[in-house]
């Protein structure tokens, strides 16, 4: 279960943007980030929801999606996010936030794959202007956006050679490949 949970839990950046997902999802899913592990058990991390479409229209113009695939800037409209969650260190609880932020997102995002949901991690965000118009106050860090909706597009693990390249691509037919490194060369002994 785990392992297939693991498996698929890619980086989903289309979605049926009709699919509404509810406020009480986004607080089962920030739950599960709220019983991840944290650095001094500081627990820092601090959330903001967003599954209006109102709002979520405030947050995607401020987001860069796959860098790597240069002919495309993103999802249409229909395809979008229906939902986000952004998360913020308080820097009134610590100063700096290393790696609970990775945890919890990916609490995050197994969470919403068992829902039938998958998302995207986008730390390639214009901060100045999302804090703006989401009126974040400055005592928060803004660490990234989790993009969430139910996916519309597949996505394929595929090996990556040690001196293969990283980047991901998109087919003819829409489909997104993931080079992955392969075990034997990850256990360096
Ligand atoms: C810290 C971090 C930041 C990321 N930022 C972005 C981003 O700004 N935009 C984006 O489209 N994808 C972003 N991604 C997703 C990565 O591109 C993705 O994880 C990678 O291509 C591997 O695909 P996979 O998640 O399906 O394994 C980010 C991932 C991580 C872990």
């Amino acid at each position: 279960m785990l392992k297939e949970l693991v498996r698929t839990c890619r980086s989903y950046r289309r979605f049926c943007e009709d699919h509404a997902i509810d406020e009480e999802t986004l607080r089962e899913l920030v739950n599960l980030a709220r019983l991840a592990a944290s650095g001094h058990n500081a627990q820092p991390l601090k959330y903001l929801l967003s599954w209006e479409r109102e709002k979520n229209s405030l947050i995607f113009p401020h987001l860069t999606w796959a860098g790597y695939l240069k002919d495309w800037s993103g999802p249409s409209e229909g395809e979008r996010p229906s939902a986000y969650i952004i998360v913020l260190g308080d820097t009134e609880i610590r100063k700096s936030f290393t790696f609970d932020q990775g945890i919890a997102a990916q609490n995050i995002l197994l969470g919403a794959r068992e829902k039938g949901l998958g998302g995207c991690i986008l730390a390639a965000i214009n901060r100045d202007k999302l804090r703006v118009a989401l009126q974040v106050p400055e005592r928060f860090e803004i660490l990234f956006v989790l993009a969430l909706g139910k996916p519309q597009e597949k996505v394929v693990l595929e090996v990556l050679e040690p001196d293969g390249d990283v980047r991901y691509w998109r087919d003819e037919e829409g489909v997104h490949h993931v080079p992955k490194r392969t075990l034997d060369e990850i256990i360096i002994g």
